[in-house]
């Protein structure tokens, strides 16, 4: 994917709230207009890479695009899974994400543990992969450097 890294940033809106209750793996969606920016060359399936909310901490993340199959969605999303326990919601502030690498299609599967268990997975396997030196180094960009204005409502996409 030649797209790759691929840096974004937009506010967090609702999804179906799923991610926190049946999952315990909460979610921040984008909106559509981030969803529809994305380059032709990025597929579906689920990414990994790093993310920061506000000017907050920049932490690893797990990104699924698509349209969830197991839910059958009707709406192609962009669910960023932030691995950090945060204490609140964050509706509504900014989510400044790169996606570095692509980890695998989405897929159906036939029970919710089967699901959980594939995500438990993708997060290992970011953890692993985004602690490469060439990964790490995308933490640093000026991308991250840069303030985010919490009064702006602005969104960007971009390579
Ligand atoms: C790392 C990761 C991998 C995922 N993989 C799949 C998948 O293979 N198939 C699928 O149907 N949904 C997948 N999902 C999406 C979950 O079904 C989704 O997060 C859940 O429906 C919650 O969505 P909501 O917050 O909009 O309610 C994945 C989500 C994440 C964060």
């Amino acid at each position: 994917m030649r797209s790759l890294p691929y840096f974004c940033r937009g506010p967090v809106i609702r999804g179906f709230g799923r991610g926190s209750k049946e999952l315990g793996i909460p979610t921040a969606n984008f909106p559509e207009s981030v969803v529809d920016s994305l380059p032709a060359d990025i597929s579906t399936g689920i990414y990994y890479g790093w993310a920061r909310v506000d000017n907050g901490d920049i932490h690893k993340m797990v990104m699924s695009i698509g349209w969830n199959p197991y839910y059958k969605n009707l709406k192609k999303s962009m669910e960023t899974h932030l691995i950090h326990k945060f204490k609140e919601d964050f509706y509504g502030q900014m989510l400044s994400v790169v996606m570095v690498g692509y980890i695998r299609p989405e897929r159906g599967f036939n029970s919710l543990d089967e699901l959980i268990t594939a995500i438990h997975s993708d997060i290992e396997e970011a953890k692993r992969m985004l602690d490469l030196p060439e990964h790490t180094k995308l933490k640093e960009d000026n991308f991250f450097r840069t303030s985010i204005s919490t009064t702006t409502n602005q969104i960007l996409n971009g390579h």
